[in-house]
């Protein structure tokens, strides 16, 4: 009988739990018996041993919950390598867990700062299996995330309903959305809630053109603009500057995020009333949606497929529609831009859509 450890790490989404029982569902059919140890709130639980035999019975009923039955955190790479406070080896400890427990394998879901550590347990000769999560859908490697469209869903929902507060007060409307360093989930609401402007970390934009933009569609008789903008925006000007010279200037800039600084920028240019809506965490909040649902359930059930062929090291992916694997090590680390060139931000733009470039 097979003895299965699992984890979920780094910032939450929806879905985490539909595709954790997508692996037991799929292990109860092609395994049988198994056990599983669900490790609490991440890595942290596999480093401090703290966790909790699971039954099919905790997976039950929870396809459509948000959140992680397991909980998680967010455990840096980079500090991996780097003792706790009392001194204690984390990747060692983490080995022994895993040795403790005579585990065939660890299941891990997580984004990419967690599919590094991941490959490094990899390397450390553990058997791992990792799903890929995050609502940013960043993954190198993978055409979609889980997690992505449930996001997207929630940051349309906050656009459509900004739409008509928008149209009757005749306001510029800057509506963040997250996405960390890239512009996934802002580029596909923009699309789906009908934004004017989309605004996103790979393409960087000038505020002369954004401005332009709003004021050409006053003079198109539509007297409120709604900009979909990425926390990661950049302008062009600031995207020339080096990394420690942008860090510096963020450090004393006067608003605490982009939205707000273009909110203040194009009110003076523009003399229109703007305002700011950051939907934040909702977007990784509540229920999956259907789309997320099946994926999630599919992945899970590939993960389960894995462990029955004993196939591990991989990561599971979507490629179009289809599941398949890539080797951690060749994924790990590896993030996944937005191009200017692809068909979609060209079709944005055939559609009228300003990116301020
Ligand atoms: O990676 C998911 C994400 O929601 C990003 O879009 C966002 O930048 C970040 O996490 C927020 O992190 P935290 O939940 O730690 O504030």
């Amino acid at each position: 009988m097979k003895r299965i450890g699992m984890l979920t790490s780094g910032g939450d989404c929806q879905s985490l739990n539909a595709t954790m029982r997508g692996v037991v569902k799929g292990l109860n059919v092609l395994e049988g018996n198994v056990e599983i140890y669900g490790f609490i709130d991440g890595y942290k639980g596999l480093i401090y041993g703290n966790y909790k035999r699971l039954t099919s019975q905790d997976f039950s009923g929870i396809l459509t919950t948000g959140g992680t039955i397991l909980g998680t955190s967010r455990q840096p790479f980079k500090l991996m390598r780097t003792p706790d406070e009392n001194g204690l080896d984390k990747v060692e400890a983490m080995k022994a867990t895993y040795r403790y427990l005579d585990l065939d394998c660890l299941v891990i879901l997580g984004g990419n700062g967690s599919q590094k550590t991941a490959n490094l347990l990899r390397e450390e000769g553990l058997n791992i299996v990792s799903l890929p999560k995050t609502i940013d859908n960043d993954l190198w490697g993978t055409d979609m995330t889980f997690g992505f469209q449930s996001a997207v869903d929630i940051a349309t929902q906050t656009i459509d309903r900004i739409h008509t507060t928008a149209a009757s007060h005749n306001r510029v409307f800057i509506v963040e959305l997250m996405g960390h360093k890239v512009g996934w989930v802002t580029l596909h609401a923009g699309i789906a809630g009908g934004a004017d402007i989309i605004l996103i970390p790979e393409i960087p934009y000038d505020l002369r053109h954004v401005i332009e933009a709003i004021k050409r569609r006053n003079e198109h008789g539509k007297q409120f603009t709604i900009l979909a903008v990425a926390e990661g925006a950049i302008s062009k000007e600031d995207a020339q500057l080096s990394k420690k010279q942008y860090k510096a200037k963020l450090a004393k800039r006067k608003y605490s995020t982009v939205g707000y600084e273009l909110a203040s920028q194009i009110e003076k240019a523009t003399g229109q009333e703007v305002r700011v809506t950051i939907p934040g965490h909702t977007q990784r909040g509540g229920s999956p949606v259907p789309f997320d649902r099946v994926i999630s359930s599919r992945l899970g059930v590939a993960a389960a497929e894995l462990i029955a062929k004993e196939d591990y090291g991989k990561l599971l992916i979507m490629k179009g529609y289809d599941v398949t694997t890539l080797p951690l090590e060749k994924t790990a680390g590896k993030l996944k831009y937005v191009s200017p060139d692809d068909q979609i931000v060209l079709q944005a733009k055939h559609l009228g859509i300003s990116f301020g470039d």
